[in-house]
Parts: C-alpha cells; sequence; structure tokens
C-alpha cells in the first residue's frame, strides 16, 4: 500500500512509518520539522528509541522516505495522522490540533484515501475532520485507530499490541484492519467515539494506577512502615495484585495530559483524574518536605540522577525531575544535574560532577545505571533502584 504518515518524524509517527516500510509498503513520513527530516533521511532517529535505527537503516534503503512536502499527501492510499496533542499551561486540551493539521493537507486528499487518525485525542476529534472534510467536499472516510505503545518499547509493541479500530461502516474497517493485519496484530472493532474513549481510558487507567501507589507509598513513608516490603507481601504469589506499582515519579507526554484530557471532557467533575493528577504532581514537593526534615537543604548541594520522564529514555517532556530541580533550587544550597540520554538539555554536567559536588543525591529517572553507583554520599531512591528501601 501506499502511505503517509503526517507527524511521521515524532516518536510513535516514525516507529510506525518504518514498521509499515520494513513491512512491504511504500511510505512516506511528512513532517513539518526541517532538522528532524533531514536526520531521518540521512538515517538517524530524531530520539532514542531501542530497535528504531536498525529498523529505520533498513526502511531508508527500501521504499522509505521523510519529507517537509505536504503534496507527497496526494499520492497515499492511506493517510495515517499522528501529530502532537499537548495540553496547555492551564491544562486545557487543544481540540484543534488534529483538525487544524487535516485542515493544512486538505488540499491534497480525496475520495479513494482512507483518513486514519491516531493521535490520542479529546472526544469528538474524529467527528470535527469528518465535518471539515465533508464541508470542503472530501469523501474520503475517517477511521481512529489509537497508538497504545509505550516509548522505548515501541518496535516491539507495534507487532504485538491489538489494533482498536473505531470505523463507521464495515468496508472503512476493513481497509484500516489491513493495513495494521500486516503488522501481524489482531485488530478490535469499535465506533470512532469509544476508540477515542477507549485510548483515553487506558492512559488515565495507568496514571490512577500509579498515583493509588504513590499515596501508598506516602502513607507508609509518614507512618514509618517499609513500603518495599508491604507490597513484596501484597504482590507474593498473589496474581490479583501482580500489577500493584512501585512509588515514582509519575509523568512524561502522554499520561498526565490524557488525564487531564478526560477530566475536560468530564467538565472538570472528574474527581478520581484530578485527585491522581494532585497525587502524581505533588510528589516532588512531598520528597523534598520530607528531606528538609532530614537535612538542612539551605545548607545542602543536591545532585539529581537522571532527568528523563522515565528509566532508559531521552524523552524529558513534562519530566517531573524538573519540578524537581526547581523546588530544590529555591530550598537548597544548589542542584547539580545530569542524565546519559537526555540531550536538549545545556544545563546538564557528567555523573562524575554531579556525584562529587552534591551532599545529597536523589534518582529523578530510574536509569538502570544508578542501581550500581558507589559513592558514601545518602541516595533517595524512592524507585528502590538499589534495593536498599525506598523510604525518604
Ligand atoms: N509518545 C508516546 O509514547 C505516545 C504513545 C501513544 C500515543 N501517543 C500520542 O501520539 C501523538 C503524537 O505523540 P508524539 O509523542 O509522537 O509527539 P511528537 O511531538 O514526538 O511527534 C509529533 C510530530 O508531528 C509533527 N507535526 C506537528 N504538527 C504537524 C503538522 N501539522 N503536519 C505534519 N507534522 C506535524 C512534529 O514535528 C513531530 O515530529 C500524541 O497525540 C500522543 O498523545 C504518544
Amino acid at each position: 500500500m501506499r502511505i503517509v504518515v503526517v507527524g511521521g518524524c515524532g516518536h510513535v509517527g516514525l516507529p510506525l512509518s518504518v514498521a509499515l516500510a520494513v513491512n512491504g509498503h511504500r511510505v512516506v513520513a511528512f513532517d513539518i520539522s526541517k532538522t528532524a527530516v533531514e536526520q531521518v533521511n540521512k538515517g538517524h532517529a530524531p530520539f532514542w528509541e531501542p530497535g528504531l535505527n536498525e529498523l529505520l537503516l533498513l526502511a531508508v534503503n527500501s521504499d522509505f522516505k521523510a519529507t517537509t512536502d505536504p503534496k507527497s499527501v496526494s499520492d497515499a492510499e492511506i493517510v495515517v495522522v499522528i501529530v502532537g496533542t499537548p495540553i496547555d499551561l492551564h491544562l486545557n486540551p487543544d481540540p484543534n490540533a488534529v483538525v487544524s493539521a487535516v485542515a493544512d493537507i486538505a488540499a491534497h486528499l480525496n475520495d479513494k484515501q482512507v483518513l486514519v487518525l491516531r493521535s490520542t485525542v479529546f472526544p469528538g476529534v474524529t467527528e470535527q475532520v469528518e465535518r471539515l472534510l465533508f464541508n470542503l467536499g472530501i469523501r474520503a472516510p475517517v477511521v481512529f485507530c489509537p497508538e497504545r505503545i509505550a516509548e522505548g518499547f515501541a518496535v516491539q509493541e507495534l507487532s504485538e499490541l491489538p489494533q482498536i479500530i473505531g470505523a463507521r461502516t464495515d468496508r472503512d474497517f476493513i481497509r484500516a484492519s489491513d493495513l495494521f493485519k500486516t503488522l501481524g496484530v489482531k485488530t478490535v472493532r469499535t465506533t470512532p467515539e469509544e476508540a477515542e474513549l477507549a485510548k483515553l481510558f487506558t492512559n488515565t487507567w495507568r496514571y490512577i494506577k500509579f498515583a493509588a501507589a504513590n499515596q501508598f507509598w506516602m502513607m507508609a513513608n509518614d507512618s514509618g512502615v517499609n513500603f518495599d516490603n508491604v507490597r513484596d507481601a501484597i504482590r507474593f504469589e498473589y496474581p490479583r495484585a501482580a500489577d500493584f506499582p512501585a512509588a515514582g515519579f509519575t509523568a512524561g507526554p502522554c499520561l498526565f495530559k490524557d488525564t487531564m484530557q478526560l477530566a475536560a471532557f468530564s467538565n472538570n467533575t472528574f474527581a478520581l483524574g484530578n485527585s491522581a493528577m494532585m497525587i502524581n504532581e505533588g510528589l516532588p514537593l512531598y520528597v523534598v518536605e520530607r528531606l528538609s526534615k532530614k537535612y538542612n537543604l539551605a545548607n545542602t548541594k543536591v545532585g539529581l540522577l537522571g532527568m528523563a520522564f522515565k528509566g532508559e529514555s531521552d524523552d524529558n517532556r513534562s519530566s517531573l525531575a524538573y519540578k524537581l530541580k526547581r523546588i530544590m533550587k529555591f530550598k537548597s544550597a544548589g542542584v547539580l544535574t545530569t542524565d546519559p540520554y537526555v540531550k536538549n538539555d545545556i544545563e546538564l554536567v557528567s555523573e562524575e560532577e554531579v556525584i562529587a559536588s552534591s551532599d545529597l543525591l536523589i534518582i529523578s529517572a530510574p536509569h538502570m545505571r544508578y542501581k550500581d553507583i558507589q559513592t558514601e554520599k545518602p541516595i533517595v531512591d524512592i524507585w528502590n533502584l538499589r534495593g536498599n528501601g525506598s523510604a525518604v
């Protein structure tokens, strides 16, 4: 098939584009980022994703290319849209992000194509796109097929996770299904509205589970009980608690903003989602408050180990490590930060310098390399990476 992926050089657009290309499709990744397009065409992914560079090299040597030219869309049988859908500083979703990306390429769309929306959207966006196309006289059907991969597992999960397909007609379902089946995955049929909510519920469900673990961790911590022993005891040969998460900073480009999209969708009556947000976003404040009882922070230099939003990732979008940094900058004698993966932060220094110059170290992203750091200095480890306990 001939496929154009709009937003095809992004964190989820690129893995999908190359996965489709190595599975025999002719794929064009259309993206407005000139830098990303240039890098991709040279065979370098603009971000770290295990296994992606190897696949990208295979793809650029087959029928795949990246472009900033929107006219590329006109040649496609299937147009996949996977642009970013961030919330603003006041936690409002932008329901127009996808609609305006489609409006920008509308001049190059035609009735024979299928439009596959794949961004995580505010409910009702699929219908808005349908209305936009209808008003422009374009009769291409629109299906909503959410992306559910996790960063760090994209390459593996694209050929494993069942694909939800929100389609209005049998024909639309079959056309979208045929595309995803070439990746070797099963498909599940819903309406577009069900698929939109399915994606938001998926991420919000995870966000709430992490918030529950974080709240339990704070409770145990406050009462002097070892949270890790409690969690281990609960999970020991007890499958119903197998998914009880560890404590940790829960943030990043998806879970938080999708919970906020759902909160806005429910007219800000989503008490559970908003509580989860208060707990997860409040965790750096809690950690600092606890540390201020043990240390004279005003005289303490603090070193933050890891600035990405999660372990083994270079993605620092919405990372709570930065919130911790801001609070510590205000309260402590100084903050140094390091991360072996993050490339877009000019304030980072080497791990050696952070360890040598700090009085107190905090693991702020659970990169596995921090498991084995040798130092006499105290290390705060809320993920319990080092196995010495998560207590603060
Ligand atoms: N990052 C994840 O792990 C993940 C997982 C599942 C779903 N999602 C969802 O996928 C969507 C994309 O997320 P992401 O993390 O890949 O974002 P991203 O910012 O990494 O990628 C988006 C890409 O779209 C490009 N772009 C923006 N506007 C465009 C336009 N009008 N035309 C063409 N290209 C355009 C950007 O240059 C960028 O390369 C979001 O809705 C997100 O919620 C993300």
